[in-house]
């Protein structure tokens, strides 16, 4: 069983908990990160690391410091010129969001908005290409955390890259949960704080060779997210333009080793199994699930619409007051509609998911909505084996 050091237990969709272990690979001694040629090695050890997990055969791999919001506006910035075209995947809070980044930086965001409770259909998205010939890239989050939506990123990829568009992909709320491959991919996002059970701090970003290409034409219109001055460093110099933090690095390596040990085969099938358990009590409790099918739902977090007359936030003061576990609400058009419990990393597992669904269970009857919290339990238990 993951020890943790606190006794508060959070099932949010990110930040999660960080294990007891995890801290405790963050207590080194302080390193010149900038000059000590251990630290850059055990930092381009961990960047192979990371080419292994999202199975990047070609193209570069880098850890920024700063939050995933910092890899999105990354992307965006290093590869929209004045006037690109820019489809927009849409179908969730952070689908939607890639519209104002692509806004900000001159391009032209070309909205297709799709409904929110299903994975887009790859056909769709062919067909949009098909229709808007000048659209230079295509922006997609894999898994939209605020209605627990789950796009098919490999199909998705395919059809954009058949179109000889650049693919930009948030993968912060799915890496390490699911499979993610880099192929037909030329930027990727992720972030620390989510699957990986990490401080938030740190974000990911894989760059293909069809991107740098279009970062080379791009006139980059900023200072401390230059993907080329990483390139140039790291190519040349082999070290970091600005100064990098070492216990997140070591907090991300502790991570990636532990992930590895278990075997990304079996960390997706646990959280396979955890989706699986999470869908069979929400229908024990009779709540509906606010991706219109088990299928477009995520193997990280388990969205679903708050029963008529149940208000979000008294809902969560409950279960955090009174029963000490965090579950989310949501964002954008879906707040106070939409209640998330995360299980994602660590917190795909039994025990968690049987102290998620009990504190649910009790806070919604305590608030008037009857239901059988053992009937909920019951279908934990049997969803896994
Ligand atoms: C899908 C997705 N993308 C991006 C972000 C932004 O991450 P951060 O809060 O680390 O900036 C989040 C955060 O919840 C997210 O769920």
């Amino acid at each position: 069983m993951v020890k943790y050091y606190t006794d508060e237990i959070l099932l949010t969709p990110g930040p999660t908990q960080i294990p007891l272990e995890i801290y405790q690979s963050m207590i080194t001694k302080a390193k010149n990160t900038d000059l000590d040629e251990d630290f850059i090695n055990f930092y381009n050890n961990l960047r192979n690391k990371l080419k292994n997990l999202l199975n990047i055969n070609k193209g570069d791999v880098y850890i920024m410091l700063g939050e995933a919001m910092i890899g999105l506006e990354t992307a965006i910035s290093n590869t929209v010129a004045q006037g690109d075209k820019v489809l927009i995947i849409d179908n969730g809070v952070y689908g939607d969001g890639f519209k104002d980044l692509v806004k900000m930086y001159k391009g032209v965001p070309l909205l297709m908005g799709l409904d929110w409770r299903k994975s887009a259909d790859p056909n769709d998205i062919d067909r949009a290409l098909e229709k808007n010939k000048d659209v230079d890239i295509v922006t997609l989050v894999h898994c939209d955390t605020p209605s627990g939506i789950l796009n098919d990123l490999s199909q998705v990829s395919k059809v954009v890259k058949s179109h000889g568009a650049l693919l930009i992909v948030d993968a912060v709320s799915s890496i390490a949960t699911t499979e993610v491959s880099f192929n037909n991919i030329d930027i990727l996002i992720g972030g620390s704080q989510k699957a990986l059970n990490i401080p938030a701090g740190l974000t990911i970003i894989a760059v293909s060779d069809y991107a740098w290409e279009k970062i080379k034409k791009t006139e980059y219109q900023g200072y401390y997210m230059n993907l080329s001055l990483w390139k140039e460093m790291f190519d040349y110099k082999n070290t970091f333009p600005y100064t990098m933090n070492d216990t997140l690095i070591y907090a991300l390596d502790a991570s990636l080793n532990n992930l590895f040990k278990e075997g990304l085969e079996s960390v997706y099938e646990r959280h396979s199994l955890a989706k699986k358990a999470s869908l069979k009590a929400l229908e024990a409790l009779n709540l509906e699930l606010y991706p219109e099918k088990e299928t477009y739902s995520s193997p990280s977090v388990t969205a679903f619409l708050l029963p008529k007359g149940i208000k979000d936030k008294e809902l969560r003061e409950l279960t955090w007051k009174k029963y000490g576990v965090m579950i989310a609400g949501s964002w954008g058009k879906l707040e106070g509609k939409v209640a998330r419990i995360g299980h994602m990393g660590y917190q795909a597992s039994l025990n968690n998911l049987l102290i998620a669904y009990s504190a649910l269970s009790r806070s919604l009857n305590d608030l008037g909505y009857k239901n059988s919290t053992t009937n909920a339990l019951g279908a934990i238990e049997e969803s896994f084996p």
